[in-house]
């Protein structure tokens, strides 16, 4: 029963991301990409392609393939200096905060530059011999920009299309780095290039207006120097019914049982997220101690589990954030913990999916304050794995994606508005039944009308109907 191959049996799919989900034991801190492509890519007849997660000093490695829970993957190691520039250095001291808004914390070189070239490369040399005329290719996230041009080069004319798992800044913010343009235009190669949300797009269209004089064919279509391609925002989604069954199941599971016990009847809000300057998590437990120092009521009474997996420890800014969180984390529970209870659970490692859906099912309310986050899937998985009689109160910043196709049901927050969290949280925590199933039932009607399904199937349809206009009109 594979959903895609059912309606297109000879059309192969190729995905291809950075990062795949790794079958030694996924750590639970594999961001939403793995998440979310995965589960599209179990229901279709494709493969997957990425690195290994591994350091090799052999620059030649060849592709290992392998199948693991119900999909075909082809992987390599990259080596140190590679995974110094392409995967550190330009993915992550680079395009991640820029595109996260942050040109504050760029490191700019142009050996990370050259390196993230290289490798881009180096994927297009893979994948080039898997591809027959009707194979679609399906690249995914910051990491991959160059390669459909690569692709392109080497006379790849397969439909290409690409999808930003993360936010695609304003122009003005864009034009920070130095080879902006060549970015931009290694992204016209791509039949079909797909964003999380309108905001995204409308960025986009502005920088390929404003940088390479994109020529607007309406719908969505624009034109540079002879070549078509499509933008559109297709925000990404979960399997819904996979998040109710993992839900019940971790809640039911001698793990979710252990929590139950060591909470007892307090009320309990959560925050999952990789140990990430991005999430807001600093600012939110400022929030969580603001509180505890209005609300007397909640000293002794609530508890506050920050699941916060540790994330690029090789670059120096999530190494420093990670000694702030343990200071904070250590201050709050100096100032407020009591014998008997202890206010703040600050837990700097990942659990297995089953687990963490567990503790969001059992959880009053989730408090999820990225300063900036292209969907916050985890957002969405909260309000899945909830028990629709007796449903929490998810708390949603308004600069994560998540919050516009969520925002009938969430309450949605100011991530740098301290007091103004504190406040919804306060709120959330003494939210009536009736209000909280009223609002769940809302959010749940979204996700139940576009879940991670329709979202491959979309984008693919998109894509074939994009590329099909191209060749008719070559
Ligand atoms: O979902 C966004 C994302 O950046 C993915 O591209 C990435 O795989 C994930 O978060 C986790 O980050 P990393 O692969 O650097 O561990």
């Amino acid at each position: 029963g594979s959903l895609l191959s059912d309606k297109e049996p000879n059309n192969r799919l190729i995905v291809v991301s950075n990062r795949v989900p790794s079958p030694k034991g996924a750590g639970g801190n594999q961001g939403g990409l793995a998440v979310g492509v995965m589960n599209a890519l179990q229901k279709a007849d494709g493969l997957w392609l990425g690195w290994n997660g591994e350091i090799d000093g052999d620059n030649n490695a060849q592709l290992s393939h392998y199948d693991f829970d119900g999909v075909r993957f082809a992987t390599f190691p990259i080596t140190e200096h590679d995974h110094k520039t392409y995967y550190t250095g330009f993915s992550n001291e680079i395009l991640w905060p820029l595109f996260h808004y942050r040109p504050d914390k760029v490191e700019y070189s142009r050996e990370s530059l050259d390196g993230y070239l290289r490798v881009n490369q180096r994927f297009a040399r893979h994948i080039k011999p898997l591809v027959e005329p009707d194979t679609r290719v399906w690249v995914h996230d910051y990491h991959l920009i160059p390669l459909g041009y690569y692709l392109r080069q080497t006379s790849v004319d397969a439909p290409l299309g690409y999808f930003l798992h993360i936010p695609f800044p304003p122009w003005d913010v864009v034009r920070i780095l130095p080879e902006y343009e060549d970015l931009l235009r290694y992204l016209t190669s791509y039949d079909l290039i797909g964003l999380q949300t309108e905001i995204d797009l409308k960025n986009l269209r502005d920088c390929m207006v404003m940088a390479l004089d994109a020529r607007d064919l309406g719908d969505n279509v624009l034109e540079v120097e002879g070549r078509r391609f499509k933008i559109a925002a297709y925000p990404i989604s979960i399997d819904v019914n996979d998040a109710q069954d993992l839900a019940k199941k971790g809640e039911q599971s001698a793990t979710g049982q252990r929590l139950k016990r060591s909470i007892g009847d307090r009320p309990l809000v959560i925050g999952v997220d990789r140990l990430d300057y991005s999430k807001g998590v600093y600012k939110r437990f400022q929030a969580f101690e603001r509180l505890l120092e209005n609300a007397e009521h909640q000293r002794g009474n609530v508890v506050f589990i920050q699941i916060s997996p540790p994330s690029r420890t090789d670059v120096h800014e999530y190494a420093q954030l990670r000694s702030t969180l343990e200071r904070v984390a250590g201050h709050v529970n100096g100032r407020f913990a009591d014998y008997d209870w202890t206010p703040l659970r600050y837990l700097n490692r990942g659990y297995g999916r089953e687990a963490v859906f567990g503790f969001l099912r059992q959880s009053r309310v989730a408090l999820l304050t990225p300063l900036r986050d292209g969907m916050n899937l985890v957002a969405k998985e909260y309000v899945a794995a909830q028990d629709p009689e007796d449903p929490g109160v998810l708390i949603i910043s308004h600069l994560a994606g998540a919050s516009w196709e969520l925002k009938d049901g969430a309450l949605v927050c100011n991530p740098y508005d301290i007091d103004g969290v504190s406040d919804m949280l306060e709120q959330a925590l003494a939210m009536p039944l009736e209000e909280r199933k009223l609002r769940w039932r809302r959010m749940m009607d979204v996700l139940e009308t576009n879940d991670i399904h329709n979202w491959s199937q979309n984008f693919l349809a998109e894509l074939m109907e994009m590329k099909l206009a191209n060749s008719a009109s070559q």
